[in-house]
């Protein structure tokens, strides 16, 4: 099998997701980065001995790199992502897939007619809890899936965020920033096409321009329907209610009880925002009894059981009581690589590719509209 040589593009706070795990992918290196910020190109090539470019179009007409992950802000997703895919380089990207639903389709567009391939990035469908759950329902081990709740409660209002971040024009704020992952998880569990979206929305922080909780229902064609509530305000973290185990299998005992974070949410510099970030270490490699990732809490109800995750795995609520499974091991953000990788060398599509991003987009937005229409949008 041929290397994947990958660059990444925006040496950011989500840069720092991925990088860790480049090396533990075989055939896939990590080459060389992108950024407009000096100091982050210096320690990135500080870092890993690695050229960075001041453009993600230089580094899109480098032969260094045969893919490019975008991690630079929502709306220069589509930028980023026609201008890799025309210098020839397969395209991950980051969720949201981009700002609007025709930005998605130039971004398709482009990587038709270059004959590369467009992976959503940080998709928490690469969770084995949450690929589990999938394949319990495309089973039909419990019958359709006909309900599935999600309650994720965290402090996304208090972290240090740019202007552009909080921009709902910009394809940002807490809804686009945080939805996309919930519904993420609802479509590809249900695995039916969703028909229809109610939603209300709050902006009760006035330190943040941006919604900070939302409450969303969704009715699929199979009849199934999911509820998602999320709130952003950083009073109270869901992590406590799932074995204090969040977001990465990261344990944060006690963090319940602890004050919340500080604000250091209005509208910093880059300075500001950057100052505190390292450059990330290597990702230690996974064991069996490291935790699973835990993105909120989710129930999800079939015809004749109920599954949700526990620490190790899932459990399976059926007329025989509770079973726990345990499931193979959380790979982070090397997962993504296998699949491009893998997709490459079978010559197949990535999943959950652009089409899958555009319905999730689509959603999202769908979220924004009925909460401030005050109706149901059909989806
Ligand atoms: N922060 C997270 O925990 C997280 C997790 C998953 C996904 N994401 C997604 O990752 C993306 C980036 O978010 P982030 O939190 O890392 O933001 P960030 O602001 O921390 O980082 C963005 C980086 O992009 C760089 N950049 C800006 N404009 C650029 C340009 N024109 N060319 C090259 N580089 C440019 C910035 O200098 C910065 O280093 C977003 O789409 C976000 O939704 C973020």
């Amino acid at each position: 099998m041929a290397e994947l040589k990958l660059g990444i593009a925006g040496l950011g706070t989500a840069a720092n997701l991925v990088l860790p795990y480049v090396g533990q992918v075989q055939n896939v290196r990590l080459t060389a980065g992108a950024d407009i910020r000096p100091k982050a190109r210096a320690g990135f090539t500080a870092a890993y001995s690695l050229p960075a470019f001041d453009s993600v179009a230089e580094l899109s007409r480098s032969d260094m790199v045969d893919a490019v992950w975008i991690e630079t802000p929502n709306h220069l997703h589509c930028e980023h992502a026609v201008t890799a895919a025309e210098g020839g380089k397969h395209v991950i990207v980051a969720k949201p897939m981009a700002a609007s639903v025709a930005e998605c389709d130039r971004m398709m567009e482009a990587a038709r007619a270059n004959g590369v391939r467009i992976l959503i990035g940080h998709s928490k469908i690469f969770d084995p809890p949450i690929r589990a759950m999938g394949e319990i329902a495309r089973s039909g081990r419990l019958g359709k899936v006909i309900q599935i709740d999600s309650w994720l409660y965290n402090d996304w209002l208090r972290r240090p965020r740019l202007p552009e971040e909080l921009d709902k024009k910009k394809g940002a704020g807490f809804v686009l920033r945080q939805a996309p992952h919930l519904i993420d998880i609802a479509h590809y569990i249900v695995n039916a096409a969703p028909v229809a979206l109610s939603a209300v929305t709050g902006r009760w922080d006035p330190h943040v321009s941006s919604e900070g909780n939302a409450h969303v229902q969704i009715r699929y064609a199979s009849g199934a329907f999911a509820s998602l509530s999320l709130n952003g305000y950083g009073y109270f973290d869901t992590s406590e209610l799932t074995w204090d185990i969040g977001t990465f299998g990261a344990t944060k005992p006690g963090a319940g009880s602890a004050r919340p974070r500080p604000r250091s949410n209005v509208a910093l510099t880059d300075g500001q925002k950057f100052s505190g970030l390292a450059t990330p270490a290597q990702a230690a490699t996974p064991t069996s009894t490291d935790a699973m990732p835990f993105f909120g809490l989710h129930i999800v109800s079939f015809e004749r059981g109920v599954v949700r995750q526990s620490p190790q795995g899932l459990f399976i609520y059926t007329e025989e009581g509770r079973e726990e499974v345990t499931l193979p091991l959380y790979l982070g953000r090397a997962a993504e690589l296998i699949e491009l990788r893998d997709a490459i060398a079978e010559d197949r599509d990535v999943f959950p590719n652009g089409e899958w991003g555009r319905e999730n987009l689509k959603t999202c937005l769908a979220i924004l509209t009925s909460a401030s229409e005050a109706r149901e949008i059909a989806l």
